[in-house]
């Protein structure tokens, strides 16, 4: 991109901006880059009835193993500054059932459907996907390797490249060509890039990222772990800037790789700094839990957003960040001066 018109800031109130907001994470095409994120809105019932989930980008539904699961004791949520830690240990229904009334709800009702798997072994990840790939409605796979939420942290398959990568081989292998599968990275390495750059060459056609990070809290009253599983997951905005470092660093080694971006999304201007550090799309969270309408809310600020700032596509802006400094847009360049004035006008067209 060489020129971008730059507009005013539009009112909430105003109609929203008639922009392109179609992205895609390799073969999955999406009308909006706005997906809900596994776990925080389970298979997306609850959610539809505060807003119409088709008109998000997707529903990425909870990771889904092979076998029913109660996940681990209770307590395991606890509230941190600015997050939220948590232990649920991957509960959920197990593959059959979910296929037959989740899958089924989802598809029926027209959503795009990202499934979440999970497994103890690269067996049980590989007999899911195999279930999967039978099954009506699915849009795409999404392979959390790196749930911390497991009973050994030896178990975390995306911090070991090798074994994030056995993972995805398997999973490749028993899903049709046509439906992408994303790879879920871990925040908790030294090298993401090592990690990502594994996976994708082990058939993933993308990457999702970040899952969270592994804290812990103390209860001071009883002066014990305040979950049962002592450990758990931070998510929230205290992880954003780690989410968004991630995010930058993997598009930076690998810019042709799609990424879903997610950690601490709560508003639209959240949402642009991921898709600005590379992200081609992105998934809220941790922020359903107290806004449920949070999902469609972020969609339609990021496209206000998007055209604020004089993109006329969604994936114009993305990656936008990694471009040379912009020095014609200094506050005291001849362009920011005609820019000034310009908006006197409330709009002005500025060659970057
Ligand atoms: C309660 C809860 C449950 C989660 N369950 C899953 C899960 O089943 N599979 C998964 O890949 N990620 C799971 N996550 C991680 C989120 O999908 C997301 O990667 C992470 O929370 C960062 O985004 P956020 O800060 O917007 O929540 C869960 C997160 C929370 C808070």
């Amino acid at each position: 991109m060489t020129s971008l018109r730059l507009t005013v800031k539009t009112n909430e109130s105003d109609p929203l901006p008639e922009i392109d907001m179609s992205t895609h994470l390799g073969l999955l095409d999406l009308k909006n880059p706005i997906l809900t994120a596994s776990g925080c809105a389970a298979a997306g019932r609850e959610l539809d009835q505060f807003f119409d989930i088709t008109t998000l980008g997707g529903i990425v539904t909870k990771s889904v193993m092979q076998n029913p699961r109660s996940g681990r004791p209770t307590p395991r949520m606890a509230e941190t500054p600015s997050g939220m830690l948590n232990s649920i240990g991957l509960q959920g229904p197990g593959i059959d059932s979910f296929i037959e009334k989740d899958l089924a709800w989802l598809s029926e009702r027209g959503a795009t459907t990202v499934v979440s798997i999970a497994g103890g072994s690269v067996e049980e990840f590989a007999r899911v996907a195999g279930k999967l790939r039978l099954a009506e409605g699915v849009s795409g796979i999404e392979v959390n390797i790196s749930c911390p939420n497991v009973e050994s942290r030896g178990e975390v398959f995306a911090c070991d490249p090798v074994a994030a990568a056995e993972v995805i081989t398997a999973v490749r292998r028993n899903t049709a060509p046509n439906i992408p599968v994303l790879a879920k990275l871990s925040p908790d390495v030294t090298d993401i890039v090592a990690v990502a750059q594994a996976v994708v060459a082990a058939g993933a056609d993308g990457l999702s990222m970040i899952n969270t990070t592994l804290g812990m809290v103390i209860n001071t009253e009883t002066m014990r772990p305040a979950l049962a599983g002592i450990t758990g997951g931070l998510s929230g905005p205290a992880i954003r800037p780690m989410a968004v470092r991630c995010v930058w660093q993997v598009h930076q080694a690998m810019p042709e790789v799609p990424i879903l971006g997610m950690g601490g999304i709560r508003t639209g201007l959240d949402a642009l700094e991921f898709i600005l550090a590379g992200a081609s799309a992105v998934s809220v969270g941790t922020t359903i839990f107290h806004d449920p309408t949070a999902p469609a809310r972020i969609r339609d600020e990021l496209t206000r957003a998007i055209a604020e700032r004089g993109f006329e596509t969604l994936i114009d802006a993305i990656g936008y960040a990694h471009r040379e400094p912009d020095v014609e847009l200094a506050p005291t360049g001849p362009a920011f001066v005609e820019f000034e004035q310009a908006l006197d006008d409330d709009q002005a067209d500025v060659d970057l």
